[in-house]
């Protein structure tokens, strides 16, 4: 299978933003993942659209944005319109998750559900086959360099299995404590997109980082 790797920004040096991300896009990443925080839905808070908006234009990477926000409906838009490629919801934050979905994919981006660490993949079961990707968290959402939390590894697997009843191809995305060694768990779990912070953005070679996880 092949492994997509998105670092994650939120662990970069934000007084450099450019040279960071130019720095993973030459280290072979593939996507550039972004969280936003609305401090509602997660105690902290962390960029918007202008921030987005910005960067855009230093980078050729796909943003793939994770809405850790109450109300993601509220942002779609606004997003997209700043140069998203993909934007993934909560799944707990969604009153009407279907409509969520529908509006992302109006706007022409990959919509994406995200599920947290105590929230079942079965709640997924009826609308599998209408998301382009899937984020199992392995952390709690809300901050960088969290340790990776075991149960997720049953979860990616059972997404898998319901993956397959669909015959679409659906990405599966781990995010939170991922390193070396729980890329190998989540890899032979089913996973095909790795999401890491710390674990890149805290070495010192980026490219051996990212190379870490893929292989
Ligand atoms: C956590 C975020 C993650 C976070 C991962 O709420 O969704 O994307 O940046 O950071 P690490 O890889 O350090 O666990
Ligand atoms: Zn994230």
């Amino acid at each position: 299978m092949n492994v997509l790797v998105a670092p994650s920004l939120l662990a970069s040096d934000f007084s450099r933003l450019t040279e960071e991300i130019n720095k993973v896009e030459e280290a072979g990443a593939d996507w550039l993942h972004l969280d936003i925080m609305d401090g509602h839905f997660v105690p902290a808070i962390t960029i918007g659209p202008p921030v987005v908006q910005s960067i855009r234009r230093c980078t050729q990477l796909p943003f793939d944005t994770h809405l850790m926000t109450e109300q993601p409906e509220l942002y779609i838009k606004s997003f997209r319109d700043a140069g998203s490629d993909s934007i993934t919801v909560h799944q707990e934050a969604c009153r009407d998750l279907r409509g969520v979905i529908m509006q992302i994919k109006e706007t022409g981006a990959k919509a994406g559900v995200a599920l947290k660490p105590d929230t079942p993949v079965a709640v997924l079961k009826d609308m599998i086959g209408e998301v382009d990707l899937v984020l199992i968290m392995s952390v709690n959402p809300g901050f960088g360099g969290q340790s990776f939390i075991r149960s997720s590894i049953q979860k990616i697997e059972e997404c898998s299995a319901l993956i397959k009843t669909t015959g679409k191809e659906i990405h599966i995305q781990v995010d939170g404590g991922i390193n070396k060694e729980t890329a190998h768990w989540v890899r032979e779990a089913g996973a095909d997109v790795l999401v890491a912070g710390t674990s890149i953005f805290h070495s010192d070679n980026y490219f051996k980082a990212i190379q870490a996880l893929r292989n």
